[in-house]
């Protein structure tokens, strides 16, 4: 399948992405990958690995960027700008977020990045983690494809918490996008099923 991935910042998650289907865990291919911020270091790493790496705003650009790409899955990695009802309709149930947290805690409007850590320390939670999901209309929202857990230790801080999300964030980010390439995600309403 051909996949596009948004980005709006570094890209580790990209990179995870880009190496899996590399490795051939992901019966796949990163065809493009968008940013809306022209000095995202995930543009960068799109070009280093001769991936077409395009900087564009406009929400229909990029939605004739990935139709003239033929992308079959578009995965938001580190994306941080909501999606239209419209663009959300064009790739119903082919469009994929990764969060760093298990929704539907710390997620929502004003929950990225170190904001979701830094709620999860300062609520005094104990397990937090990673979650990916089907992109629907609202903010992080959508059937849930796969979640796993993170301790949260007392002596951490936004940043150490965050590191180790983002380690399970790669985690599952590579898995869920494997499954859907070997077509094995099942939705049935709110829920998704593996049919491994
Ligand atoms: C990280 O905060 C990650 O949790 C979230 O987006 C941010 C950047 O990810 N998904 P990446 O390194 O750009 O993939």
């Amino acid at each position: 399948l051909n996949i596009g991935v948004l980005v709006s910042g570094g890209g580790t998650n990209l990179q995870a992405i880009i190496d899996e289907t590399l490795a051939g865990n992901i019966n796949g291919k990163v065809k493009v990958v968008i940013s809306n911020k022209e000095n995202a270091y995930g543009l960068e790493r799109a070009r280093q690995n001769n991936i077409d790496a395009i900087f564009e705003t406009d929400e229909d650009g990029i939605i004739d960027v990935l139709k003239e790409h033929n992308i079959d899955l578009v995965v938001l990695a580190g994306y941080l700008k909501i999606i239209s009802p419209k663009f959300v309709n064009e790739f119903r149930n082919k469009m994929i977020n990764i969060h760093p947290s298990l929704i539907p805690s710390f997620c929502g409007k004003g929950y990225y990045g170190q904001k979701v850590h830094q709620g999860v320390i300062d609520y005094g939670a104990k397990v937090t983690g990673a979650t990916v999901h089907f992109v629907d209309e609202g903010a992080d929202t959508g059937p849930i494809i796969m979640q796993e857990t993170v301790v949260v230790k007392d002596n951490d801080d936004a940043s150490s918490l965050a590191k180790r999300v983002l380690e399970i964030e790669h985690k599952i980010l590579k898995k869920s996008i494997s499954l859907f390439c070997e077509n094995k995600l099942s939705i049935h309403g709110r829920r998704v099923f593996i049919n491994e």
